[in-house]
């Protein structure tokens, strides 16, 4: 579960990113995050990765105040909370399969397990095939499903997307929504940032939108109305 608790951020003076938002989402949602450039989208799900910390405001994930947590406790954070990115922020001197094994690197995992849960992860996506290419080898789709799997290999309980389409032609957009809604249907909780319009409408899931630091509406199997 992950609440938002009067949460605002600001950046410098003049920026409020986020201004005072309260909001609960229940474990298994898939919920959708729309609404124009600079609302405060990214804004609001880079607090969850803690690379962001909120100047005022409560943030639990899973009952835990990632406020206050350590620095030594963030990569399990990130453990938990996988996240993929419109750019894939994928490593370009590591291959597809040691992308995605760094995750369960830096948890310290046996290099066993580590094998056993990446071959796992790439049949998954179906990009096993592709595992010795380099990231420029790949096209936008793989790359992206690389991406994917690289967020959801250590089983998070929640996979956050930051417009995980937008740099994807519509029917590579589709196989990555259609990934997503499965990962969704296994119970993880799905926040994804998004200006696509008809993904939002075809899912009718809940949509939240956000203008100007503020959710001004939640619906629960909404629409792209922003
Ligand atoms: N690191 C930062 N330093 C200063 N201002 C920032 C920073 N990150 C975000 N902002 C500002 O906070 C506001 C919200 O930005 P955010 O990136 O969350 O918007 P967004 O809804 O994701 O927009 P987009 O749809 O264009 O991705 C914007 O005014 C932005 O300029
Ligand atoms: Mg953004």
């Amino acid at each position: 579960m992950i609440v938002f608790e009067n949460v605002t951020k600001k950046f410098g003076s003049s920026t409020t990113a986020l201004d005072d938002i309260s909001v609960e989402i229940k474990q298994g949602e898939f919920v959708f995050l729309v609404g124009s450039s600079g609302a405060g989208k990214s804004t609001l799900l880079r607090i969850l990765t803690k690379e962001v910390s909120p100047s005022s405001g409560k943030v639990l994930v899973n009952h835990k105040d990632i406020i206050k947590i350590k620095t030594s406790e963030v990569p399990h954070l990130r453990r938990n909370v996988g996240m993929v990115f419109q750019d894939f922020k994928l490593l370009d001197d590591l291959t597809v399969f040691e992308n995605v094994a760094l995750t369960l690197e830096v948890l310290g995992k046996t290099s066993e397990e580590i094998t056993k849960e990446v071959e796992r992860t790439l049949k998954l996506v179906e990009i096993w095939d592709r595992r010795n290419l380099f990231p420029r080898q790949l096209s936008g789709g793989e790359a992206q499903r690389t991406a994917i799997a690289r967020a959801i290999v250590g089983k998070p309980e929640v996979l956050l997307a930051d417009e995980p389409t937008g740099d994807l032609d519509p029917q590579t957009a589709w196989g990555v929504i259609q990934l997503l809604n499965e990962i969704n249907s296994w119970g993880t909780t799905v926040l994804m940032a998004t200006h696509n319009a008809e993904i939002v409408n075809t899912l009718k899931r809940r949509v939240i939108v956000l203008k100007k630091g503020k959710i001004t509406k939640d619906t629960k199997e909404g629409k792209y109305d922003i």
